[in-house]
């Protein structure tokens, strides 16, 4: 575990950006030529239900650092339950949004290869520092990420890029010179980069506090059994909140949202 939540958050930024060139885009747009610095609203992982590794086990990491647990979101279609965790004490530290596949729900082929690649963990790997940058603790064959596309691009793309985290988000409340996300999504597109349609260009609304957009992920390359191909890996998502009746900033997750942001790594 760390003992430094920057540092974790470095280390995660650091695995992240290795796969996603784009974030470079996203953060000279938002940062750099705008004079200042990106805030992350939060960042999210992604794992399987399996003993040991499920999304308990990476929230120890940074529970370990002072956060705590504080929404829960159910996604039917998608087999998938998650937890968001915010830092008790420095609420400018991103938020955690941590899904895990329910692979009981599952074919039994899927369990089965998910199982397998998992079997080849080493018994104290999930309690590293490192471990939530880790990336992958397999080797996966391209035939194999095609098959489990098929039934879930959720455990295709953990299977194909292990744990690291799946996006960051630019915090639209923090940028001064960008008033929504439609000014966002503008300079956004304007810049050469895709946006996740699925749901709508913006997935919210004032009425629910939360107003989202994503591009898609990058295509980058992931050395299989087999052979490298080019996968989508990791994408940069925006977030603008607005405040509950107390006038404080609504701090939670809308699942609608979320399910439609899950969709920026489907593979097109
Ligand atoms: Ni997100």
């Amino acid at each position: 575990m760390h003992t430094n939540v920057n540092t974790l958050f470095e280390k995660l930024w650091e695995s992240y950006l290795a796969v996603t060139p784009s974030a470079v885009t996203v953060h000279n747009l938002f940062g750099q030529t705008q004079g200042q610095e990106v805030i992350n609203d939060h960042i999210a992982l992604r794992t399987f239900n399996l003993p040991g590794i499920g999304l308990d086990a990476l929230a120890a990491h940074f529970e370990a650092l002072g956060y705590k647990a504080c929404g829960e979101y159910h996604f039917v279609g998608k087999k998938l339950y998650a937890k968001h965790f915010e830092h008790s004490e420095n609420p400018d530290l991103p938020k955690v949004f941590i899904s895990e596949l329910l692979l009981e729900q599952c074919s039994e082929s899927l369990q089965q290869t998910i199982r397998s690649l998992v079997s080849n963990m080493s018994a104290d790997a999930v309690t590293q520092d490192n471990f939530l940058y880790s990336g992958r603790h397999w080797d996966v064959d391209y035939a194999t990420y095609q098959q489990l596309l098929q039934e879930s691009e959720f455990a295709a793309w953990v299977a194909a890029w292990g744990y690291r985290a799946n996006h960051f988000t630019v915090s639209n409340n923090h940028l001064s010179e960008f008033d929504s996300i439609e000014q966002i999504n503008q300079a956004v597109k304007a810049a050469g980069l895709s946006l996740n349609t699925a749901g709508g260009e913006i997935k919210g609304s004032v009425e629910v506090m939360l107003e989202q957009s994503s591009t898609l992920a990058d295509k980058h390359p992931v050395a299989f059994t087999d052979g490298e191909r080019d996968i989508p890996s990791c994408f940069y998502e925006f977030a603008k909140r607005y405040p509950k009746p107390d006038g404080k900033l609504f701090t939670g997750f809308v699942a609608e949202s979320a399910d439609k942001i899950f969709e920026s790594t489907n593979a097109r």
